[in-house]
């Protein structure tokens, strides 16, 4: 097979850990005998201070003329210290997201055995755990308008905005999820309080009798953020809009060990999207100490979402697998932290792996 793939390293660490998942989807194509086509484009604060946008139309054009984009992360704080900002590395990450119409996040929250004790909760509450949540991705308050200052600049405001087509569109994939995993689907919604989640729980009523096989739960976003870390094993699908999906992926993540291992998967209507769903830890960039699994288990799950390539995919499931059982992490995984592996280190050993 063919894989066209546009590669966005972007910021502060992106181009390390991209790097490094590249080097392994090099080795899966040949191992696979797929023919692999790269191409590199900017975003985030890199575009910014090269053609001052964060999203140049070269680098739409790009992705809407590949298979898979395979992003890094963005974010500098440079921008993040200047409220002032015009411009922003981040809306480069929202406006790819608007134009490519990518409406669903798949964040799956896994847990590797063997890093089970780097969990910050108990062993026996996250032994176990697998869920998958799918966040709404371009719509709600990231999106909604008005947004902006009054005149006066003492007044400043969001509006979080949802349709019912945006509604029907993600929660009908959810419960095709929930359909092929343990048919559980747990909302995350606001209804006591929010105009726009009371319409999510209407069209979630609606939708449940097309899919009766499914259990359904509504849950308010506040329990949720309780009941990730008290009971994460009671979660098969979980579904939310933008913003709640945002911060509750970031909790489940550190369920795991660590924030560097969640991968994700952005789909909808055109081009998909695989990344790491940690940020661009700017401490880091440079330093070849970041953790590059995420974005390598990313590029595991753009070889399944965006090329039905299931065998390749769980071969770099495996092999990230194994390189954690041998020890072979970066250093926040590391007891003794003269052990560390650098980033690339960590590529080293999958690629070994994989060649073997
Ligand atoms: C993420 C990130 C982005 C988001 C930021 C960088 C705009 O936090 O992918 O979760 O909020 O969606
Ligand atoms: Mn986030």
């Amino acid at each position: 097979m063919n894989l066209n793939i546009a590669v966005l390293p972007g910021d502060g660490i992106g181009p390390e850990i991209i790097e490094q998942a590249l080097r392994v989807t090099k080795v899966v194509c040949q191992k696979f005998g797929h023919k692999l086509f790269t191409r590199t484009a900017l975003v985030g604060a890199a575009a910014i201070d090269q053609v001052g946008n964060p999203y140049p139309d070269e680098t739409h054009n790009l992705c809407m003329n590949s298979d898979a984009v395979l992003f890094g992360a963005i974010g500098h704080p440079r921008f993040d210290n200047d409220p002032s900002a015009k411009v922003r590395p981040e809306q480069g990450l929202l406006a790819m997201r608007k134009k490519l119409g990518l409406y669903a996040n798949i964040r799956p929250v896994t847990i590797f055995e063997s890093l089970l004790d780097k969990s910050p909760l108990k062993r026996d509450r996250v032994e176990g755990v697998d869920f998958v949540a799918i966040r709404e991705l371009t719509g709600g308050i990231y999106f909604g308008q008005p947004q902006g200052r009054s005149e006066d600049g003492n007044t400043a405001f969001d509006s979080s905005v949802y349709t019912r087509m945006e509604v029907e569109r993600i929660l009908e994939l959810a419960f095709r999820f929930a359909m092929k995993r343990r048919k559980k689907l747990t909302i995350v919604d606001k209804a006591n309080v929010l105009a726009t989640s009371r319409l999510w729980r209407q069209i979630a009523k609606e939708t449940e009798p097309q899919f009766p096989e499914v259990e359904v739960e509504y849950m308010f976003v506040d329990n949720a953020a309780m009941q990730i870390i008290q009971w994460p094993k009671k979660f098969d699908v979980m579904v939310t809009e933008n913003m709640f999906g945002d911060i509750l992926t970031d909790e489940a993540s550190v369920i795991t060990g660590s924030m560097g291992l969640l991968p994700s998967a952005s789909i909808g209507i055109h081009t998909s999207v695989f990344e790491p769903i940690h940020g661009s830890y700017p401490q880091a960039a440079g330093k070849n100490i970041a953790n590059p699994c995420a974005t390598i288990l990313s590029a595991a799950m753009m070889f399944e979402y965006a090329f039905s390539l299931m065998e390749e995919g769980a071969l770099i499931r495996k092999a990230v697998e194994a390189s954690i059982v041998a020890g072979a992490v970066t250093e926040e995984l590391c007891e003794d932290k003269s052990k560390a592996f650098s980033t690339s280190e960590v590529g080293d050993w999958i690629v070994d792996y994989l060649s073997k």
